[in-house]
């Protein structure tokens, strides 16, 4: 897919990496482009400093009445959409001891919000013959994320729910594809690292820290190339590789690095 005339939705938009993918999708020429946040009025000064083409909505994925209302808002207002952004994500920065409140948002946002994203738009794209839908998963649904559970888990469970989806509905015209970036330079990897978490180390340690915008780059490339898995971070297919052929290895390296972090 080509972003030009694209009508595009953004959830999770006023964040680091959906608002630098609503800019440049703008940039590639869409139609339109809906900034979708629980942060409205974040949401709105996103839109607002792209112009026209970007348009304000406040969504709170976990609810699927309010997604399926954005999907219908934006199939009434623009005859479609092209492209699904499910973007939103929560991190918890704990282990087991994190509450089941903190858990269930995870999954909620992390997993369930693309549940119900998916089954708001598909009907659409497959009546008009395609579509793209791109889930914002994580290195973390590949590898795991150390210092962080729930994250760990949900996004794997995001990439599992994603690979489902292309399997399912690709002959059918669908496009999926599952973003799994490590460190990118937004508020929520640099929290974690002013406040020296071990988690956020051992992310900086394990490659570079990107920009949301180098991250984008990588996006618009593998959008074009309708692929499954993006990575922009090339080292990530080298780890999920030495994981998959040597499990025991691979963790005990990990755990190597955390152990030499840590001190
Ligand atoms: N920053 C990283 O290092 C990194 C690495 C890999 C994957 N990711 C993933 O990238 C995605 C974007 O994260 P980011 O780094 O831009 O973080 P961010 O915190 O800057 O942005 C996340 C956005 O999601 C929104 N959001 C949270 N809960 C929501 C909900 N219930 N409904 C609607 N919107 C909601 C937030 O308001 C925020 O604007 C997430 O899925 C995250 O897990 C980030």
């Amino acid at each position: 897919m080509n972003l030009t005339d694209r009508v595009v939705v953004i959830t999770g938009g006023a964040g680091g990496i959906g608002a630098a993918m609503a800019r440049r999708f703008t940039a590639e020429g869409a139609a339109a482009v809906v900034v979708a946040d629980l942060d409205g009025d974040a949401a709105r000064a996103v839109a607002e400093a792209i112009g026209p083409v970007a348009h304000p909505a406040t969504v709170d994925v976990t609810d699927e009445e309010q997604v399926r209302s954005v999907v219908a808002d934006t199939e009434r207002r623009f005859g479609r959409i092209d492209l699904f952004c499910a973007n939103a994500g929560v991190t918890t920065g704990g282990g087991i001891e994190v509450d089941d409140a903190a858990w269930d948002r995870s999954w909620r946002v992390n997993v369930l919000a693309h549940v119900y994203s998916a089954r708001a738009v598909l009907p659409g794209m497959l009546a008009r013959g395609g579509g793209h839908l791109l889930h914002t998963c994580s290195a973390a649904g590949v590898l795991t994320a150390v210092g962080d559970a729930a994250y760990t888990a949900t996004k794997h469970g995001a990439v599992g729910f994603a690979e489902w989806l292309s399997v399912t509905y690709r002959d059918r015209g669908i496009r999926v594809s599952a973003l799994c970036p490590q460190g990118v330079d937004t508020p929520m990897l640099a929290g974690g690292l002013a406040d020296g978490h071990l988690g956020a180390k051992v992310i900086a340690a394990s490659g570079a820290v990107l920009t949301p915008d180098q991250v984008v780059d990588a996006v618009v490339a593998g959008l074009a190339e309708e692929r499954f898995l993006i990575l922009p971070h090339p080292e990530v297919a080298a780890y999920a590789r030495r994981r998959a052929e040597d499990p025991d290895g691979w963790q005990a390296g990990l755990r190597k690095l955390v152990r030499r972090l840590a001190t």
